[in-house]
């Protein structure tokens, strides 16, 4: 991918593979969050997929209560909403997994090395954070609103990082030198996420792309420290499960197995520091 563009809904869906499904795109320069206007535009029966993009947000939302920041018409700030009719046979708690694995797709279309999944659902680029996802779902009587949020590190130099996070986060354009066609980029997850929404309709699991994940995952083997909730966990991560469970085994052998949580550190085995 080459020169830098300003986001264009017109140039996003020229790069659509399917461009028949006739996914809304709308596109703000400033919002506080993307994954809020999406939840509204769901709510027009009307729409059962749409992709709200930003230039920036106010008041962006990151997992675990953090802020997500990102400078004007650097990075990718896309929220893609779904929506269902309410059926318990969906599993919408599979969907951060499955998102990562979208995001991952889409990612290494453009970057073809070391674009990792860190679980549950980060994208590490040299064992950098690169990108983080939200998902956020809401639901009424009658239907389930599932939002995934995307946060994409794309154009942005090194001093537009946050000073403090320089040494954990990275962007596309910090690791490879080269700029990206954020248009093309926001197509390529768009198209993702509407095939993994027809596979997961047709009965698709993360059991069934389990084994593919956990090639992509960068976790498995690595000494960690996960917060969950109050408790710090320290260990190997040895293994995650088909429903994306991951077992931590700490020093006393002790196992943990971990639904959510959030991985503040890790590195290859004997390198973590105290
Ligand atoms: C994380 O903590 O890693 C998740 C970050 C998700 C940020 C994206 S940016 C677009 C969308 N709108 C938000 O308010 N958050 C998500």
């Amino acid at each position: 991918m080459c020169e830098t563009h300003e986001l264009s809904s017109l140039s996003i869906d020229s790069y659509l593979l399917d461009r028949s499904a006739h996914v809304p795109i709308y596109l703000f320069d400033q919002v506080e969050s993307t994954n809020d206007l999406a939840y509204g535009y769901l709510s027009n029966p009307a729409i059962d997929m749409v992709a709200v993009l930003a230039e920036t947000q106010t008041s962006g939302r990151g997992r675990r209560g953090r802020a997500w920041t990102s400078p004007k018409g650097a990075g990718l700030l896309m929220s893609i909403g779904l929506s269902y009719e309410s059926s318990p046979a969906l599993h919408y708690e599979e969907w951060p997994l499955l998102a990562s694995w979208a995001l991952h797709r889409a990612l290494t279309r453009v970057i073809h090395e070391n674009v990792h999944i860190k679980w549950p659902n980060d994208i590490v680029l040299n064992e950098k954070k690169l990108a983080g996802i939200l998902t956020e779902l809401s639901s009424s009587a009658k239907r389930r609103n599932l939002i995934i949020g995307f946060g994409i590190n794309v154009n942005l130099r090194l001093e537009d990082l946050p000073e403090e996070l320089r040494k954990k986060a990275t962007s596309m354009f910090v690791e490879t030198g080269q700029m990206y066609n954020r248009n093309k980029l926001a197509a390529l997850i768009i198209d993702e996420v509407q095939q993994l929404r027809k596979d997961v309709s047709h009965g698709l699991r993360f059991s069934d792309i389990h084994e593919e994940w956990v090639a992509h995952c960068q976790t498995i083997g690595r000494h960690v420290r996960i917060v969950q909730g109050r408790d710090l966990i320290e260990g190997v991560a040895s293994s995650i499960d088909h429903s994306g469970i991951l077992t931590v085994i700490d020093d006393t052998g002790t196992h943990h197995r971990i639904a959510s949580g959030e991985i503040i550190e890790t590195s290859p085995l004997g390198q973590l520091s105290v």
